[in-house]
């Protein structure tokens, strides 16, 4: 067994929605572990050689899926780093049975009013294109919840507790590590 705190012995995945904080939290993960950080939509993004929503655009959800699933799956069987998904990655159900089988998994559920708050403005996300952004996100996140529940540990983000987040994610990691 390995006795420094730092060590990773697994692939520590983050899913959830979109605004989550995946990214920003994925990111500051991978500096604590000193280990690399993946952003599937950014493979996804490389590999087509086009945005996330120009992908939408001209093959369909669907397709996403389907390169997505495969960004995922290669992350997964590289030496263990931190990666970000997308927030619909899980509703690919291989995907998700992936990332159970071979990852830590973590949740970060973090409140409708913030994930407003942070998605609005933003033109990125084919998803909220067009539509009322509120009923659209309250719609996926009622769709989806029942996969995000499925991860390891569930990182509960609102108002009162959003500045110690990455703190108390350490420490419910420390726990299910080793
Ligand atoms: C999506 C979330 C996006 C991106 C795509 C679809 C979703 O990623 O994968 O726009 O279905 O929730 P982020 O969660 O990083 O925004």
């Amino acid at each position: 067994m390995n006795m420094n705190n730092n060590y990773l012995n697994k692939p520590i995945v983050l899913i959830g929605m979109m605004g989550a904080g995946k990214s920003y939290i994925g990111s500051a993960l991978a500096k604590h572990f000193d280990v690399e950080f993946s952003d599937s939509d950014k493979i996804v993004e490389q590999r087509a050689g086009c945005s996330v929503s120009e992908i939408f655009e001209r093959f369909g959800e669907e397709k996403f899926r389907e390169a997505e699933k495969n960004a995922i799956l290669n992350l997964l069987d590289k030496p263990p780093h931190v990666i970000a998904t997308g927030g619909g990655a899980v509703t690919t159900l291989s995907t998700l049975e992936a990332i159970k089988k071979q990852a830590v998994s973590v949740w970060l559920n973090v409140e409708l009013e913030i994930l407003l708050e942070r998605v609005s403005g933003r033109k990125t996300r084919p998803l909220l294109k067009n539509v009322d952004v509120e009923k659209k996100l309250s719609k996926l996140l009622h769709e989806r919840i029942g996969l995000y529940r499925q991860a390891d540990i569930q990182l509960d983000i609102n108002h009162d507790n959003k500045h110690s987040t990455l703190s108390s994610l350490i420490n419910l990691l420390s726990e299910n590590l080793n």
